[in-house]
């Protein structure tokens, strides 16, 4: 499906009293709420989810930090939403994101930085089925 990404709201931007903030602007960005669930995520379940990063430096700083503490994840839709909605986060590196991306207005550093996107249409598909199942997708 081409038009439906899949969204966490990290730790540190739900700890931070953001969560409520990030999901209003989301709405008002104009997409719909598909799959909606607050959950805490285990070692093993992050590590499979960021498994494509296994080999890099910051792997298992990653994998902490994302068990931390809840998250929330969506499925969201909208025309175009993958490639939109990265927009909408701004770069990984909140310093070089653009003004008024969730990054550059939530996150604090490039390893702590508050909101996840699907990088493509295909991503979006199997992430979406790792976290919610199809009773969960609406
Ligand atoms: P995400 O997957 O979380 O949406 O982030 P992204 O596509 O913008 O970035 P990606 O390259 O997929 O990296 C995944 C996450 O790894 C952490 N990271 N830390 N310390 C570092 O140099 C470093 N580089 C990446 C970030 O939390 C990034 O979101
Ligand atoms: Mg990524």
């Amino acid at each position: 499906m081409n038009n439906r990404t899949f969204t966490m709201i990290k730790p540190d931007a739900f700890k931070n009293g953001h969560a409520g903030a990030i999901l209003d602007r989301i709405i008002r960005e104009g997409y719909n709420i598909k799959a909606l669930k607050m959950t805490k995520l285990t070692p093993e379940k992050a590590g499979e989810f960021y498994a494509i990063h296994k080999e890099r430096p910051f792997y298992n700083e990653l994998v902490s930090f994302m068990c931390e503490g809840p998250i929330i994840a969506a499925i969201l839709e909208k025309e175009n939403a993958v490639e939109d909605f990265r927009k909408l986060i701004g770069a990984t590196d909140p310093s070089k994101a653009e003004d008024n991306t969730i990054r550059k207005l939530y996150a604090a550093s490039v390893g702590e930085n508050a909101i996840h996107g699907s990088d493509s249409n295909e991503n979006a598909k199997i992430e979406g089925d790792f976290m919610f199942s199809m009773l969960e997708q609406f």
